[in-house]
Formats: structure tokens, C-alpha cells, sequence
């Protein structure tokens, strides 16, 4: 068997069944290529977590196989859990501490970062002086600065504003343009998945349920959303979404 370039997530017909005798999965098939990003879509409960955190290590899979590839994975969740008395800068660098990178090399490659999310300007703040939408982009740049071939994203803007959410979007349109990373991101808005990814998985209680491509090219600007062909291919997850719970 070949074996797989760094950055690819596959898990093979995996089920979970918890402790207390929940079934949360049933014979998962997905793969993450190097590169690619995919979202699951999903009413709350039916298992999204679950597959996050069973590509992330933190849990076993009860049946089936799973493999991660990746030489380092990152995550964010809708809870961006910053130091509350590090500056964002310092919260962005505690990643290269961790690592032993010199201070100098760990300091310049942090305020690229910053900067690459917008937020060069608020470096020296700290999270209480940072709005939630700027406090997710420390936690971003956080994610980005350890270089990961796999990025994983659980609900990372559930908890902001409708504007806020599209800016961030398209921040993360622009930043998975340019990625050298794969990554699963998990979200319950059709268009955030649509925009955002190259394949949208459709989920209904704890199994993929249908797979939508998406075709356009990367980076797509932002009016894409506001576009007849988009709300196509959101109308087509919508209905299998519908169909799926
Ligand atoms: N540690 C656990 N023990 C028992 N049941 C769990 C556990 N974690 C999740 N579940 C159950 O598994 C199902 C899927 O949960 P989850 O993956 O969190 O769904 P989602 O993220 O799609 O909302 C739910 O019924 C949830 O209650
Ligand atoms: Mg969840």
C-alpha cells in the first residue's frame, strides 16, 4: 500500500457507541485529501463532534478504521479559550513557545499571522479588549501559525453575529486559498458550507446521508453568495438536509 501524504483524514465504515449505549455513529466513510476542504451539515445531535473528535485523538471509534496522516493537526472551536493575560500577540506565540522555537523566529512568524487575519493593529491587546469576532481571529491565527497539513473546525463562528460570521468567512475563504492544509469544518449554515468548502457532506442522525460538490474555484468572492448558482447548490443541501434528519 502507498501510504498517504501528510494532511489526509480517512475513516472507514467507523461507528461509536458511548459508554452509557449511545450510538452517536453508524458506518462512516469520509476522506479529507491533502488540501481539501470539506464540511459536515448536520441538525444539532447527529453526530458532527463526534467525527471531530475521533479525528482528533480524543476518542476511539468502537468499529471501523480511522487514519490522520497529518504531522500537525490544529483545532478551533466556537470558544476561542485565549489566556486571558497574554496579549493576543503572546496568546499567538505561546503556540512556538510549546515547541521551543527561538523567540525571534516565534515572534516574527506570530505577527505574519496577526497580520494575515487582520488584526496587526491589535497585537499588544488583550483578549477582554478584543471584540468575539476578533477574539476567533486570534484563535485562528492561532490555529495558522503552527502550520498544520490539517486544520479541524467545530462551529468556530455558532456563537458571533450574522456580520461578523460573513467577514469571517471571508477571511477564511482568502486563507484557505493560499492553505497548504486540508481541513473538516463542521457548521449548521448551508451557505457557510457551501462557500467555504469543496464538498459538503450532508449528515442526518450519526451517518453521511449525501455529498455535494462544490464547483467553484478558490477564492471565491464574497458576492458568490448572493448569486443565483449559489443558492442552487444551497437549495440542493437544503433539501438533502431536510430529507437526511
Ligand atoms: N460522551 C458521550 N456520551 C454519551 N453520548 C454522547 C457523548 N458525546 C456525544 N453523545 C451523543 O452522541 C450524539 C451525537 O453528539 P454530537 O457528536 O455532539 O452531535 P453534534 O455535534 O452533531 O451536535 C448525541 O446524541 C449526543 O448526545
Ligand atoms: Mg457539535
Amino acid at each position: 500500500m502507498t501510504p498517504e501524504s501528510p494532511g489526509t483524514l480517512r475513516l472507514t465504515g467507523v461507528s461509536k457507541t458511548f459508554e452509557d449505549g449511545t450510538t452517536a455513529l453508524t458506518g462512516i466513510d469520509l476522506t479529507v485529501a491533502p488540501g481539501e476542504l470539506v464540511t459536515l451539515v448536520g441538525p444539532s445531535g447527529c453526530g458532527k463532534t463526534t467525527i471531530l473528535r475521533l479525528a482528533a485523538g480524543l476518542i476511539a471509534p468502537s468499529e471501523g478504521e480511522l487514519t490522520v496522516t497529518a504531522d500537525t493537526t490544529s483545532f478551533v472551536f466556537q470558544d476561542p479559550t485565549l489566556l486571558e493575560w497574554r496579549t493576543a500577540l503572546r496568546n499567538v506565540e505561546l503556540v512556538g513557545e510549546l515547541r521551543h522555537v527561538p523567540r525571534a523566529e516565534r515572534r516574527t512568524r506570530a505577527l505574519e499571522v496577526l497580520d494575515a487575519v487582520g488584526l496587526a493593529d491589535a497585537a499588544a491587546k488583550h483578549p477582554r479588549q478584543l471584540s468575539g469576532g476578533m477574539r476567533m481571529r486570534v484563535s485562528i491565527a492561532r490555529a495558522l501559525v503552527a502550520q498544520p497539513d490539517l486544520a479541524l473546525f467545530d462551529e468556530p463562528f455558532g456563537a458571533l453575529d450574522e456580520i461578523t460570521r460573513l467577514s469571517l468567512q471571508t477571511l477564511l475563504q482568502d486563507l484557505f486559498a493560499r492553505a497548504e492544509f486540508g481541513a473538516l469544518f463542521i457548521t449548521h449554515s448551508v451557505n457557510e458550507a457551501v462557500y467555504l468548502s469543496d464538498r459538503v457532506l450532508v449528515m442526518g442522525q450519526g451517518r453521511i446521508a449525501a455529498e455535494v460538490a462544490v464547483p467553484w474555484p478558490h477564492p471565491r468572492p464574497p458576492e458568490l453568495r448572493y448569486s443565483a448558482e449559489f443558492a442552487a447548490v444551497a437549495g440542493r443541501v437544503s433539501a438533502l438536509l431536510e430529507e437526511a434528519s
